[in-house]
């Protein structure tokens, strides 16, 4: 069991915390809460570090839990603790907007002195970086790494070959694509894949994957970005009713909403009708569906066919929200 502290992406915290313990649920280890804070989660886990590495979307960064204190004095919370040999940088972040005045420079001041009797404090090229999370409390934690955000955005919607206006930020989709547990080596079919973000994200986190969607020309499109990025995923030209395999791990999809994207004028409600009925037939026993809804009435339509597990108000852009879910086959 390790003591692991998470730093979250804001605005949806809630969001960025169920990601973290679907992750931990789909490759089966256990967890307890030690305290979350806007903006911080805090674990016990058996689930080793390195799995959460490059594969969270709404983590900015995942440390090593040393303690958590309410006031400045880290002699306590220190004593005990070995950093192991190595220079080591200290860092503080004020986390979720937190206003209260605090002196972060008398943090690094206190933390430094105890720190630098075992080791060479260096801001340049450290061995080991400490940080102190700022918020109602004080977290102190170890760096393991750290979100990867070049690497997200060059793979955004307007730096893929070919492109359409309907595709969700990476991060975002990488959390939809946690939210249904995929385990090791588990498959995933998106049935909208449209230019294949998800596929995209998706194989990236080292799933094996494959998608389908109505439209011909996407499918070609979405082709060419999988080549682009080297990425291998299979692809059906179909409707949502005959693009999933049988006997599926997961489904994540982020399907037509009527607005940009194409439904040929077909209503809303059929479409994901379509969607349940498929899931509820194709995927494996405990088997999850991941997806995204553009109004509640869509999520309560769900609940006839499949289980629903957890659904967040997610705000995607400025002013528009949308529903992401998870639904599970049962037994
Ligand atoms: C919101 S977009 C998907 C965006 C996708 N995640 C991406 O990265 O581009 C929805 C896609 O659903 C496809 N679509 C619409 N109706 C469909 C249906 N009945 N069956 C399968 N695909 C459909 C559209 O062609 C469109 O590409």
């Amino acid at each position: 069991m390790s003591d692991l502290l998470f730093e979250l992406v804001g605005p949806n915290y809630g969001l960025a915390e169920s990601e973290i313990l679907a992750r931990i649920e789909g490759l089966s280890f256990d967890f307890t809460k030690i305290q979350t804070d806007k903006g911080i989660l805090a674990l016990k886990t058996d689930c080793p570090a390195e799995k959460f590495s490059q594969r969270l979307g709404l983590t900015h960064r995942l440390l090593y839990l040393i303690g958590i204190t309410s006031d400045e004095d880290f002699f306590d919370l220190m004593e005990g603790y070995d950093l192991s040999e190595g220079n080591v940088a200290i860092r503080t972040r004020k986390i979720g907007g937190h206003e209260a005045e605090t002196d972060t420079k008398n943090i690094k001041e206190q933390l430094g002195k105890i720190i630098s009797e075992k080791n060479p404090i260096d801001l340049d090229s450290p061995e080991h970086e400490i940080f102190v999370l700022i918020s109602k409390d004080l977290y102190v934690g170890k760096k393991v790494h750290e979100r990867d955000k070049k690497a997200l955005r060059s793979r955004e919607v307007k730096n893929r070959p070919y492109s359409s206006p309907i595709s969700l930020k990476p991060k975002l989709t990488r959390a939809l694509i946690n939210l249904a547990r995929p385990g090791r080596g588990d498959r995933i079919h998106d049935p909208f894949c449209g230019t294949g973000g998800i596929l995209i994200e998706g194989s990236k986190m080292g799933f094996e994957m494959s998608g389908g969607d109505k439209d011909e020309k996407m499918i070609e499109g979405c082709r060419e970005n999988l080549e682009e990025f080297d990425v291998d995923a299979s692809l059906k030209v179909g409707d949502v009713s005959e693009t999933i395999p049988q006997n599926i791990d997961c489904i994540t999809t982020d399907p037509p909403y009527g607005r940009a994207s194409s439904t040929s004028k077909e209503d809303l409600s059929s479409i994901y009708e379509r969607l349940f009925s498929s899931a509820q037939q194709r995927l494996k026993k405990n088997g999850h569906l991941s997806v995204i809804f553009p109004e509640n009435k869509y999520v309560e339509m769900g609940k006839k066919y499949l289980e629903l597990i957890e659904k967040h108000k997610v705000r995607v852009h400025r002013s528009l929200d949308r529903y992401f879910c998870v639904f599970k086959k049962g037994e």
